[in-house]
């Protein structure tokens, strides 16, 4: 997308807004989506991620109301709902669909401030939606942000990472862990998050941008995370994570297995020796990277990323035929560093890590051979590491 449409987008969402609901102006905020480098599948399991807030995101306008009604809607979904508060479940309402994600937020937000005034929300995004770019986290944020900001709660970022994560796993009922919203509240420009999921603490990892672009590649098959195997994956490490407890090691979390301790105890049954294997691998493969990425060296970094998704495809099984295809595509090009799958898998974007300037050559071999499997034309974006949520003046 040009700057140019760039910048209209937010003012389509004011505009709309207007247009909508009517009366006076409404406040416009923005939450980004986020990429994950590497550290696939690990956040719910208590280990490291390395995220970055990415350029694109949500844009929410948003008003309060004085009648305890909520009404959302959206540029990018046709469903519009209204509702009054008093009527609103301690879970989602499936009819209501995307609207889940903010009203989650909202009854989380009025669970720790007391607050329950009523809102009316516009949002638009540019981020391709369900795509594992993580557009859920930014709406989730977008909305805690606008909220926060309308009845002057002034709650920290931290604070809003935790609201809009407990929006998706107690509202939505996604078992996510807590990298997205983590990522799209904390994010900082020209950096990515190293995040210790477990003890919820992260480190700023500067990114060099004369080391790699980021391109991200979007397979065009859909996915969405919530009916995806996603949630059967969290049982499974977490059954994992028992039979290791059972079997004599006690850790904290499945990350925090060596691949030795695993090693140690009979086979774990069925899938869950598998499962285990991608997580304590992971782990390394994440420590490695980011000693990479620190010292410059974007080839040991990009052979990370390859390892990571061999990984998640074989052992953790959330790849596909064309998450397969765009990256092995990708890494047959000499200015490819790595590339691996994004977000959950089993549909969406992978993302490639490249040399500055080397986009066009890539994409063009990279849709040739993609285009030759499936019929299908991928779609390409290079994306940088962007600031956290704002609100846009
Ligand atoms: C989804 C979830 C995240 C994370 C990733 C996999 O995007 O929302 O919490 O588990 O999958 O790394």
């Amino acid at each position: 997308m040009s700057v140019h449409q760039l910048s209209t987008l937010p003012r389509a969402v004011h505009g709309a807004f207007l247009s909508a609901y009517g009366g006076a102006a409404p406040r416009l905020f923005f939450a980004p989506g986020r990429v994950n480098l590497i550290g696939a599948h690990l956040d719910y399991n208590g280990g490291d991620v390395l995220p970055l807030a990415v350029d694109r995101g949500l844009y929410v306008a948003a008003r309060l109301r004085h009648d305890g009604r909520v009404r959302l809607r959206s540029l990018d979904q046709a469903q519009a709902v209204e509702l009054d508060t008093a009527t609103l479940s301690a879970r989602a309402d499936r009819a209501l669909g995307w609207a889940n994600y903010p009203l989650g937020v909202w009854s989380q937000f009025a669970l720790m401030t007391g607050q329950r005034a009523g809102v009316d929300l516009l949002f638009g995004s540019d981020l391709p939606m369900a795509s594992g770019l993580s557009s859920s986290a930014a709406i989730e944020v977008a909305t805690a942000t606008a909220l926060d900001a309308l009845h002057g709660t002034a709650l920290d970022r931290l604070t809003l990472a935790m609201l809009a994560h407990r929006a998706e796993t107690d509202y939505v009922g996604v078992k996510c862990g807590i990298m997205d919203q983590f990522a799209s509240a904390l994010g900082r420009a020209g950096h990515a998050l190293l995040l210790h999921c477990h003890a919820r603490t992260h480190e700023l990892v500067p990114l060099d941008p004369d080391g790699f672009e980021l391109l991200v590649m979007d397979t065009r098959k859909p996915r969405t995370l919530a009916t995806s195997g996603f949630n059967q994956r969290v049982r499974e490490c977490a059954e994992a994570h028992a039979a290791l407890r059972a079997a004599g090691i006690d850790r904290a979390c499945l990350a925090a297995y060596s691949p030795a301790d695993v090693a140690r105890v009979p086979p774990l049954p069925g899938v869950l020796a598998k499962r285990a294997r991608h997580v304590v691998t992971e782990m390394g493969r994440v420590a490695v990277a980011v000693r990479a990425l620190r010292a410059g060296d974007f080839a040991t970094f990009g052979r990370c990323l390859d390892e990571s998704h061999a990984s998640t495809a074989h052992d953790l099984e959330v790849s596909c035929a064309e998450l397969d295809v765009i990256t092995d595509a990708a890494r047959s090009c000499d200015d490819v560093f790595g590339a691996r799958l994004v977000g959950a898998g089993f549909g969406g974007c992978a993302i490639a890590l490249i040399r500055p300037g080397s986009a066009a050559a890539v994409e063009a071999l990279v849709a040739a051979r993609y285009r030759a499997a499936f019929d299908v034309a991928p779609r390409f974006e290079v994306l940088h590491a962007g600031p956290g949520p704002r609100e846009l003046t």
